[in-house]
């Protein structure tokens, strides 16, 4: 990796300017602390790492007191059951129903709960009418498919007393080896383990107990009550959390569990240099102004960790809806024989717990990233197909303030030639902050504004919040109470709490009714003033509560079936997503079209339904180079579709700032601009030159890439990948490059990129992993292990659309363009993926889906797709739609005499000829050839031979 100059002149020249402006920019404000939990004022947080403590302080004199019961292990048709018994003293064992689950998939589940409160048998504390069970609802928020049991997992006869053995997996490659006592599970691949529940001995399971009153032997302090910032929960089940430690042996990486504001190689927990001192945090919350490079927790949450070495990844999703702690912990274990073949490589222990709710854990043994998105996705489900518009620009503030404001905004992104696809309105279009209705004043004729946007196939997105105002009059909170379908506080009376409209109550959409009555909300004649090209934004969904602990609802509160809100907090969020989503499905009977929701609350599976964003973050550079591990941590946490806030939410960014955060926000899957309340006017026409010009080419390079980009949509809808992907995803076995986080690849398209994210860089180090052959985008020039922002890699083929337009709807009929970046070998490949961007029908062969291939100086395209009822119909509309022009980077040199080519396409009886033009080049600039109006098909198949 060498460093070399790339600054252009109009790099050098927007320095002075920005260092002018620099003393301007306010510095980035911090979080208030004060306001969420460390570990230690969280009392199961503080219980399971002091457990942790005492276990490894004791060493080797301790032994964990869980131990499966031998004579209770039954094995069947892939499914291994029994009963864990936990010592609690000589003469009480508590029971503890053992499931572990070998599927189909080659992925091991394993279930653990409670039996007497299985059976109901325990006794909550104030009259509450909290559920009994531990909550294992988890799964029908986040689980869609991949249940299906193996029928070749089996036995393995060989084993020794006190262990059982299950081969599993494809080809029974893997095998679940159990120890009954203590009880411990190592998880092995081809001989090897690489994954291993409780071989620390930090499980805990904390069975229901009554309370006694008077001295105890044990510090109860946190068990009954907990008051934190003048809340008090009164906690009716007491103390339930569950813990385990999951450990990697010989992995020194770990990724995942979203939502971080951290690098993507996640860190150490416990202290020491460059370490956290807190466990990462999942529980869903609204940090005001939130901190980077920091464990706390923010909006959304995905359980799911990858782990990383040299050719192998694994990972482990702990399916639990409560909030969350996970601490790592990383050991280096000396190259002696003894350290079971992972002798001088780094270990990585992590330890998981849960406030409440069962263990239950998937563990994916992979072996590449590639077979650990696939199998994950089958569970969680995968990306949906967005509509063809939510992968192009959106343009947002709070607020465009009136129906003429965002109709001048449109006009003015034509004037000034900048494409964009969506607009969005924020909480002020909203009469008195109540959802579903209109300002009469400022939006008095939302259709007219609508049919104006439409006019350019552009779309509106509004924001539809779960809180809902509580005011007389109001049809919407009048509905919902009627109905009775709103969150219970602990007493079972509907709760109340503060929010943006003032006092509210919040929609309960674990309740099946509640879904119902939401999805009624959305038809055209009941929110008014909507057409077809209006789609959701559901923000607020932690739910963000102004006056609750931790800026959410009490733990305490009651949902549907009488589970309390600290079971399901985590899932909150989709709930309402998955109500929205079902209500955008069809608003008018049959008008069917593929929803957009844009969720800032998560938990897998949300990927199924939305697209996430950040929140709120800073117009800060720091911010601005957080954001691209937190987007790739996202996607390769199986919801890829993410971005953050283009130019920052709070504050004013510099000129520069903002140009730079386009040219990174292109490569954001969900590409949007936003700002808060209090920010200056931003859209990309108001800043002057050379900035407008830098940014509307940045957005131009997206919308020419729209093709490559829904390819890669398309392949996170069917195989889990990630859209933008990191480094040790595209390049496993390279060792050097499994921390990088601050470049991406474009899907499989060989594309690289290194977006500038510090002030004043005129230069850029690219990192590159292998000895091919990489081109820059714009002039081809030829790099190896050099560096510039975007780089093609050798050996590809990149399909384009190269005339701009206003909206990505109008480019629709557009030619296409082909790029082919050939390898060492001179060959090139890539795919190509297209439908009508807008229904179903691609469920039914309405879709093109081509690999190109040039290989002996041919290019083909060849049918990659399966066929459909409506296949035929939808290759008529596209009949017309064809190449236009194909780039061959780095040809033969034997081309350089070379005037035409022949072309031979499907259905047409004599093969044509076509005129090819040779440019040669200088200054390491690779040549090229330009197949001028080769005219064939997307959808054909067809050969050009050069
Ligand atoms: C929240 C959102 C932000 C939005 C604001 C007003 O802070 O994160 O994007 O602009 O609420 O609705």
């Amino acid at each position: 990796m060498a460093k070399s100059r790339l600054a252009s002149i109009r790099w050098t020249l927007l320095l002075s300017l920005v260092i002018l402006l620099g003393c301007l920019v306010v510095p980035g404000l911090t979080v208030k602390h004060e306001n969420f939990k460390k570990c230690s004022q969280s009392g199961f947080c503080k219980r399971n790492r002091a457990f942790a403590d005492d276990v490894s302080a004791k060493g080797s004199s301790w032994s964990s007191p869980y131990e499966l019961d031998p004579s209770s292990i039954e094995f069947k048709d892939g499914k291994l059951q029994g009963t864990i018994l936990k010592t609690v003293s000589a003469n009480e064992k508590v029971r503890l129903p053992l499931v572990v689950s070998f599927l189909e998939s080659g992925v091991a589940r394993v279930v653990i709960d409670e039996e007497k409160r299985l059976k109901g048998d325990i006794e909550i504390r104030h009259n509450s009418r909290a559920r009994k069970e531990r909550y294992n609802e988890a799964e029908k928020w986040a689980l869609v498919g991949g249940l299906e049991l193996s029928k070749s997992a089996s036995l393995n006869p060989d084993t020794e007393t006190g262990f059982t053995k299950v081969l599993y997996g494809p080809d029974k490659k893997f095998q679940a080896v159990i120890h009954h006592a203590p009880f411990n599970v190592e998880f092995q691949m081809d001989g090897h383990t690489h994954v291993q529940f409780n071989n620390k001995g930090y499980m805990n399971m904390e069975h229901w107990r009554p309370k006694v009153d008077g001295d105890t032997e044990e510090d109860q302090s946190t068990w009954w009550e907990e008051t934190f910032g003048g809340n008090t929960d009164s906690k009716p089940r007491g103390p339930e959390s569950v813990g385990l430690d999951i450990t990697f042996p010989g992995y020194a990486h770990v990724f995942g569990i979203p939502e971080h504001a951290d690098a993507l190689s996640l860190r150490e927990t416990r202290g020491g240099s460059g370490n956290h001192e807190e466990p990462y945090r999942m529980h869903n919350s609204d940090v005001f102004e939130y901190e980077l490079n920091s464990p706390m927790t923010l909006y959304g949450s995905i359980p799911f960790m990858q782990a990383h070495r040299k050719d192998s990844t694994v990972g482990v999703f702990w399916l639990n809806a409560a909030e969350t702690w996970v601490d790592i912990v990383k050991s280096t274990a000396s190259a002696n024989p003894l350290s079971l073949g992972v002798g001088g490589k780094t270990t990585t222990q992590s330890h998981w717990f849960s406030e409440s709710g069962q263990i239950d854990v998937f563990v994916f043994l992979g072996p590449t990233p590639q077979d650990i998105s696939k199998t994950y996705g089958e569970l969680t489900g995968y990306t949906q197909l967005p509509q063809h518009f939510a992968i192009a620009y959106h343009q947002c503030r709070w607020n465009y303030v009136t129906d003429e404001d965002v109709k001048e905004v449109d006009v003015k992104f034509d004037r000034y030639q900048i494409p964009y696809d969506v607009i969005w309105l924020d909480i002020e279009y909203l009469d008195d902050r109540q959802y579903f209705t209109w300002d009469p004043l400022t939006f008095p004729n939302p259709k007219g504004m609508e049919e104006q946007l439409d006019a350019s196939d552009r779309k509106l997105v509004v924001i539809i919040d779960p809180h809902i105002k509580d005011k007389d009059g109001y049809w919407v909170v009048k509905e919902m109470l009627n109905k009775d379908l709103a969150t219970k506080n602990k007493d079972g009376e509907v709760y109340e709490g503060w929010c943006w409209p003032g006092a509210s109550h919040w929609v309960d959409c674990f309740n099946p009714e509640a879904i119902k009555w939401w999805t009624s909300l959305f038809k055209y004649d009941r929110f008014k003033g909507t057409l077809p090209n209006v789609f959701i934004w559901n923000d607020m969904n932690e739910p963000s509560v102004f006056n609750g602990p931790e800026t959410t609802m009490p733990k305490d509160n009651l949902h549907y079936g009488n589970w309390e809100h600290r079971d399901i907090h985590n899932v909150h969020g989709i709930t309402l997503v998955n109500a929205t989503y079902d209500a955008l499905l069809e608003r008018k009977k049959g008008e069917i079209r593929r929803p957009f929701i844009l969720t800032r609350s998560y938990y897998a599976g949300a990927q199924r339904m939305s697209a996430m964003w950040t929140g709120d973050n800073q117009a800060t550079w720091e911010h601005l180079a957080i954001s691209l591990p937190m987007v790739l941590n996202n996607g390769i946490s199986g919801f890829p579709f993410a971005g953050a806030d283009v130019g920052g939410f709070f504050h004013n960014p510099s000129k520069e700032l903002l140009t730079r955060w386009y040219q990174a926000g292109i490569w954001y899957p969900f590409f949007r601009a936003h700002a808060h309340i209090d920010t200056r006017r931003r859209e990309p026409y108001l800043i002057s030159d050379p900035y407008r010009a830098i940014i509307s080419q940045a957005i131009r390079l997206r919308y020419q890439l729209l093709p490559a980009w829904y390819t890669a949509f398309h392949e996170a809808s069917v195989n889990g990948t990630p859209i933008v992907r990191p480094q040790y995803y595209v390049h496993p076995s390279d060792e050097q490059g499994f921390a990088i986080d601050d470049q991406l690849y474009l899907g499989a398209t060989g594309l690289l990129t290194k977006p500038v994210v510090s002030e004043g860089a005129t230069t850029a180090d690219v990192y590159i992993a292998d000895g091919e052959k990489y081109y820059d985008y714009f002039d081809y020039t030829i790099y190896q292990a050099q560096k510039v922002p975007l780089l093609m890699q050798g050996g590809h083929i990149i399909p384009r659309k190269d005339r701009p337009r206003r909206s990505s709807g109008l480019m629709k009929w557009d030619p296409f363009t082909l790029v082919i970046t050939l390898d060492k070998n001179g060959e090139a490949e890539g795919t190509l993926y297209v439908d009508d961007g807008e229904t179903f029908d691609y469920q039914r062969g309405a879709y093109i889906h081509r690999r190109f291939h040039f290989q002996a100086s041919t290019l083909s395209s060849e049918d990659l797709g399966t066929k459909g009822p409506k296949t035929a119909e939808y290759l008529k509309t596209m009949a017309g739609v064809r190449v236009e022009k194909m780039i061959v980077i780095d040809p033969p040199k034997e081309w350089q005499e070379k005037k035409s080519a022949t072309v031979i396409e499907e259905g047409t009886r004599t093969a044509s000829t076509v005129s090819v033009e040779y440019f040669s080049q200088t200054g390491g600039k690779a040549p090229y050839v330009v197949v001028k109006n080769p005219n064939v098909g997307i959808g054909k198949t067809w050969k050009i031979e050069f």
